[in-house]
């Protein structure tokens, strides 16, 4: 009985202390150094399967060190067969908090004008807009995406979020489905997308999304960047349909060194840092996974492959 760790090698070391806090005894084994191939019950990945995991064939479940398993469920070298989990970490959730916070107020008090004049000498007497004037839609309302809705109403702003089934959160205006999101989008000045990515969502940020926002909105994306229509983004850039938009995922990661994104004066490009999971909160799901693996139980945040989520 054996847990194989085929995420990235540079984590493996903090991962391990986690794991083996909470599970003393465990046999945890190294991605390509997993031993005889039949003794591997459980497998922890992340951005992508280092290699061919099908040949372990009694391995019977699969987890996941990222929230986000769209790569996962692409990923032919990964039995399609086993339960896969998703992460849900504290940790992470917080800091995808803080990062959507962050360019919500820096927008919200004009940041980029204040630091443009600064550049050019110019005391700029700008008075704060209270945030209750400024409507924030959020695309998904789900582990992070409620957590950060529900994090902006408190701070005052007029907030609304749209999933697929409607959510009952505190201070926030909920709709869903395909009919809802246009009047969670209309009139908007911030748009933020924490969805997965699946064949549903694949390219929802385009004109017709950016169209019902108000003139000059921002974007703040951080799901995946297979979700933007980057030809849509340049033009609503250019026309004034949006003024800023603030990228932490790309199509193509690390994004190429001649992509327009880099020197765009009205992108803010971060290098898919918004959030990570971090071991010393994460293990602990991995750990009752692990348990409930062996236990032929039900996993905790176990992925719809139907839904894709
Ligand atoms: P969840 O699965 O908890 O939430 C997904 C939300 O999206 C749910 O509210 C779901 O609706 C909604 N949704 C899914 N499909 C649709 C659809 N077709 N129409 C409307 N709503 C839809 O995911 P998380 O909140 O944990 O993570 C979201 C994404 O964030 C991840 O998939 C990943 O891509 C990205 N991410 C990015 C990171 C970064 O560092 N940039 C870090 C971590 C995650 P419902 O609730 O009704 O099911
Ligand atoms: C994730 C990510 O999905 O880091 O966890 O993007």
């Amino acid at each position: 009985m054996a847990i194989l760790y085929a995420d990235d090698p540079a984590d493996a070391a903090a991962w391990a202390a986690a794991i083996r806090g909470l599970e003393p005894g465990v046999d945890l084994r190294f991605w390509p150094d997993s031993g005889p191939a039949g003794e591997i019950d459980f497998a922890i990945v992340g951005g992508k399967a280092p290699g061919d995991l099908r040949g372990f064939g009694n391995l019977r479940a699969i987890q996941s060190t990222w929230a986000g398993v769209n790569h996962l469920l692409a990923d032919t070298n990964l039995p399609f067969d086993r339960p896969l989990a998703r992460m849900v970490d504290q940790g992470l959730t917080v800091s995808m908090t803080e990062y959507v916070v962050l360019h919500v107020l820096d927008s919200a008090r004009e940041g980029s004008r204040l630091r443009a004049a600064q550049r050019a000498g110019q005391w700029l007497d700008l008075d704060p807009v209270a945030p209750a004037s400024i409507t924030v839609a959020i695309l998904g309302l789900g582990t992070l995406g409620a957590d950060t809705a529900t994090r902006l109403a408190s701070l005052g702003f007029a907030v609304r979020g749209w999933s697929r089934s409607r959510k009952e959160i505190a201070g926030v205006e909920s709709f869903a489905g395909r009919d809802g999101i246009r009047e969670c989008l209309t009139g908007a000045q911030i748009l933020i997308c924490l969805l997965p990515l699946t064949d549903d969502t694949r390219g929802i940020l385009n004109a017709a999304t950016f169209a019902p926002l108000a003139r000059g909105a921002v974007l703040i994306h951080a799901a995946r960047g297979a979700h933007l229509t980057e030809a849509d983004l340049l033009a609503a850039l250019q026309s004034g349909r949006l003024s800023r938009a603030v990228l932490d995922v790309f199509a193509t990661e690390p994004l190429p060194p001649d992509h327009p994104f880099w020197r765009h004066p009205q992108v803010t490009v971060t290098p898919h840092v918004a959030a990570i999971t971090r071991p010393g909160t994460g293990a602990a799901d991995i750990v009752e996974n692990y348990r409930r693996a062996m236990a032929g139980e039900r996993l905790i945040n176990q992925v719809d492959r139907t839904k894709g989520y």
